[in-house]
């Protein structure tokens, strides 16, 4: 069985990432999380800061790594030798952007698939953006993320981290 490449920004984890890694585990030998050293939008979080929520979040499982990537996912793909991407689909909405990008990815590398995990209903709303306006305004995050995220984004913004 092969590994699957679960890449993102991560900026921060949600509970909805968590859950997509955490259900490609059970389905693949192992999960490799890339994190992109560089996302377009300037983030919140540093790397450093985005790795160690991962590990923290995804400590309990032991066939998770936890890496960084800049440049194109293709070549990040290919010097590990992984061959899946798995991502997850909360709504129609991602559905065009996502299959856009596994296209685009397959033509810079064929044989690179795809493939989706449904969000599950209860994570279907969350989005690291959406997360992070809540959290500035001092609303409550703490059902939305792991824990250490929650904390992380409460001293981030000088918030109290409760539910
Ligand atoms: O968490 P995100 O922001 O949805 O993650 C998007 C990510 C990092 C997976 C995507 O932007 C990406 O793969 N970036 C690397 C650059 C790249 O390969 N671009 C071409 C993909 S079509």
């Amino acid at each position: 069985m092969p590994k699957a490449l679960c890449p993102g920004s991560f900026d921060p984890p949600t509970n909805g990432h968590i859950d997509v890694i955490e259900r490609s585990a059970r389905h693949f030998e192992g999960v490799v999380v890339a994190v992109i050293a560089n996302p377009s939008k300037q983030p919140l979080f540093s790397l450093e800061e985005r790795t160690e929520m991962l590990k923290e979040a995804l400590h309990h499982l032991d066939n998770i790594e936890i890496a960084s990537f800049d440049g194109l996912l293709v070549d990040f793909a290919k010097e590990r030798a992984l061959g899946v991407v798995v991502k997850g689909l909360r709504a129609v909405s991602d559905f065009e952007y996502e299959l856009q990008m596994a296209q685009m990815n397959d033509e810079l590398s064929p044989g690179l698939d795809t493939m989706f995990l449904t969000a599950k209903p209860e994570w279907a709303f969350l989005s690291s953006s959406l997360v992070k306006e809540v959290a500035k305004f001092g609303g409550a995050v703490a059902n939305m993320v792991p824990a250490g995220v929650a904390g992380a984004l409460a001293e981030r913004f000088g918030t109290a981290a409760g539910p």
